[in-house]
């Protein structure tokens, strides 16, 4: 059993990403846990606030991230980017310098929208900074999850075959990915 954190990039509480976060996590068992992270409570990377005693939310999160073996990111796309708040949870766990807690897990992205192009600009925007973070990120299959609107069902289920085994094959991918490139 592998333990994946589960990183979100939405906030809303109906939100599409989240529930496929949660479809991915029935669909990865039991190879993958697949844990959600919260990133919603904390606050905006400030240097000045990593000197001393950083605030709370962010030595939770760094707790929590550190010992996981992977990371999976569930997103939409805001103006052909990542959210503000992935971006923060990024830049939060990468310090202080030379203590990111991101450092050599390998990684996954999934992306979701309800438009035709998948958050395309997000996935390959978040890849440009996990290079940087020195996270090996699965190439193939890329998942760009386009229309969701019409793929889950209203219990959150992916009512879409086609859908539901692709992404079992990403997951699989992604498992013999995490093996390939464990954890440094
Ligand atoms: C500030 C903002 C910017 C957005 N920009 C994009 C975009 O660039 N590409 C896109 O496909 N959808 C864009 N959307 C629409 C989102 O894909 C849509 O709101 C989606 O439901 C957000 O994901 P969620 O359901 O997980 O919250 C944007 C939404 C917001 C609020």
């Amino acid at each position: 059993m592998v333990n994946v954190a589960v990183i979100v990039g939405s906030l809303r509480k109906e939100s599409y990403n989240r529930k496929m976060a949660h479809a991915l996590a029935a669909l990865a068992a039991p190879a993958l846990t697949l844990g959600i992270v919260e990133i919603g409570d904390l606050p905006l990377y400030n240097e000045d606030l990593d000197k001393g005693e950083p605030p709370a939310p962010w030595r939770a999160f760094r707790d929590r991230i550190r010992p996981v073996e992977a990371v999976l990111f569930v997103t939409p796309e805001y103006n052909r980017s990542v959210p503000g708040v992935l971006k923060n949870a990024l830049d939060v766990g990468s310090r202080p310098y030379g203590h990111s807690v991101w450092s050599g897990k390998p990684a996954a992205i999934v992306s979701v929208s309800p438009g035709a192009i998948g958050g395309f600009g997000a996935n390959h925007h978040l890849r440009q900074s996990l290079v940087f973070l020195d996270m090996p990120a699965l190439q193939q299959p890329e998942a760009y999850i386009g229309g969701v609107a019409t793929l889950l069902d209203d219990k959150g289920n992916i009512a879409n075959d086609g859908t539901r085994e692709f992404l079992k094959t990403f997951l699989q991918k992604f498992d013999a990915w995490i093996k390939r490139n464990p954890a440094r």
